[in-house]
């Protein structure tokens, strides 16, 4: 269906972040030529720009199998135990939100990717033994928003450490150029660039906006997304032309207007937008401190006089310069 084909599924298809592709391409050649498992990869960077995309391609390319999991599924050392036995030779694991992975079941994972083994506790009390089992050789695909949040250990295992960037405006016109063709609906240049520009750098959004504007079009534009549809149409979204929705600019107003600018507590601010403090600190202010319009400090988040200008708001006082 046309959702699993907007997804691209080699690296030929995949637009954009050519340094993170272009060293995997090597690694996964070099590999194969091998005939060795690919070094355990962690990707990480901010929600949407395609970790989880790139893990599927990384496993098709070596032409494996891939088993999907998470951070928080993984309970107890038993389920990555279950999960570890199960796979064959070469595999794919795939362990998004990998940052989630409690402390036990990190320390079954240490020697599951340096020796391809896990120790298993049989029995209690005295007679307690532990039986070393051995794994197929597999790779670990990790994916996490902030590498800075796994342990020390866990990252030392990675032999590969890839961070995915935000998405250039030209490369983000091609993806939806790419994913209007496959949804079927006409797009002019200058409609793609206008969903290009108000995407935030991120395909996913990218890919969401053009299917709300292939709605518009359909019922209120005669099917083609032009310039003029596309900006109607993101209006009506509530999306503003630098990418900034509801939230983005509820959150920034807060900053300005109850908290004077800032200097202002993370707890705070999420508390002020009703978002859970990592939900802020991963999807919100990434692209804010990209745009310019957010500073972090020791003593808290601080707008920037950019920001207040673009809101249009006078400074109330000249901002402290902060690194
Ligand atoms: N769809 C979402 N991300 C993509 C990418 N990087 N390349 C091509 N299509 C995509």
């Amino acid at each position: 269906n046309e959702l699993s084909s907007i997804r691209p599924m080699t690296f030929g298809e995949y637009i954009g972040q050519d340094k993170v592709k272009n060293n995997l391409e090597i690694f996964i050649q070099a590999a194969t030529n091998r005939g060795e498992p690919l070094d355990h990869v962690l990707l990480y960077g901010p929600p949407g720009l395609g970790k989880t995309t790139l893990a599927n391609i990384i496993a098709n390319e070596l032409n494996v199998h891939i088993r999907t999991t998470s951070g928080p599924a993984i309970e107890r050392p038993g389920d990555l135990a279950a999960i570890l036995t199960s796979l064959e030779p070469k595999d794919v694991l795939f362990i998004d939100e990998i940052h989630r992975l409690n402390r036990t079941v990190e320390e079954v994972l240490y020697p599951a990717m340096e020796d391809y083994c896990i120790d298993i506790v049989i029995g209690k009390g005295p007679s307690a033994r532990t039986l070393r089992l051995d794994l197929p050789k597999f790779t670990l695909v990790g994916a996490t928003t902030r590498a800075g949040m796994l342990s020390a250990p866990l990252r030392d295992r990675f032999g590969v450490i890839s961070r995915l960037e935000y998405y250039q405006e030209e490369d983000l016109v091609t993806i939806i150029n790419r994913a209007a063709a496959i949804l079927d609906v006409r797009i002019t240049p200058e409609g793609a660039a206008e969903i290009a520009r108000r995407s935030r750098g991120t395909p996913r959004i990218s890919n969401r906006l053009l299917r709300r504007i292939r709605d518009y079009a359909e019922i209120k534009a005669n099917r083609v997304i032009t310039e003029d549809v596309a900006k109607s149409g993101l209006t009506l979204l509530e999306v503003d032309p630098l990418g900034l929705d509801k939230i983005d600019r509820k959150m920034m107003l807060s900053i300005i207007q109850k908290f004077g600018g800032g200097p202002v507590g993370l707890e705070t601010i999420a508390a002020a937008i009703s978002e859970s403090s990592d939900t802020v600190e991963d999807v919100y202010e990434p692209y804010l401190m990209q745009l310019g319009f957010l500073n972090r400090t020791p003593r808290g988040r601080m707008a920037t006089a950019e920001a207040y200008h673009y809101f249009g708001i006078s400074l109330p006082k000249p901002l402290e310069n902060v690194e």
